[in-house]
């Protein structure tokens, strides 16, 4: 029988999330899973393919818009197979506040993943171009690595438990 086949569809700017992606991809091999990372731009089909775990870097309060972009075109395949959703974005922010990463509901609505989770990411000063490092200033963003190894491998785990629960007749 051929494993399952998950794709980690990953938006990603200055990397980190993209990172995110790989670690969540090896994680659903290790755990016997047909599971390859990549970028939105990379899909030409879902055809064959089981199950999707679609995550974005939050820029300006919305996912990316290649993410968006994703969802506008692979929406009606999306919503009829297991999807897992996750975003990055800064760390501290406090809750309520536009920046808040937990606001990207809307986008998600349109959806429907079963679970969405919000992970801590990356921002180095030293990789940003001017404007975005005028924006980050102003929203007094936190700088650093605050990735969540952890806790993204775990949600992985439950991911790959899920699947098998679910969909034991593949
Ligand atoms: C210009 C700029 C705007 C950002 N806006 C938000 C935001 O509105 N909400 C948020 O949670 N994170 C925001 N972030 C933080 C990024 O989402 C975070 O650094 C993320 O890990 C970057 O991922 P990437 O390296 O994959 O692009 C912003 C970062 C920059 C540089």
């Amino acid at each position: 029988m051929a494993p399952m086949k998950v794709l980690v569809v990953t938006a990603s700017k200055h990397g980190a999330t993209k990172e995110i992606g790989a670690v969540i991809a090896d994680e659903l091999r290790k755990e016997g899973f047909d599971a390859s990372s990549v970028e939105p731009g990379d899909v030409t089909s879902l055809d064959g393919v089981d199950a999707v775990v679609l995550g974005s870097a939050v820029y300006m309060t919305q996912w990316m818009e290649s993410a968006r972009n994703f969802i506008s075109h692979y929406g009606d395949q999306l919503r009829t197979m297991p999807l897992w959703a996750f975003s990055s974005g800064l760390s501290g922010v406090p809750v309520g506040n536009v920046q808040d990463p937990r606001r990207i509901g809307p986008t998600l609505l349109s959806i429907n993943p079963i679970d969405h989770q919000v992970f801590k990411g990356r921002m180095e000063m030293p990789e940003l171009s001017l404007r975005e490092r005028s924006v980050a200033r102003l929203g007094n963003a936190p700088e650093g690595d605050f990735r969540e190894w952890e806790r993204i491998r775990t949600w992985a785990q439950q991911i790959a438990a899920d699947l098998r629960e679910h969909l034991p007749e593949r």
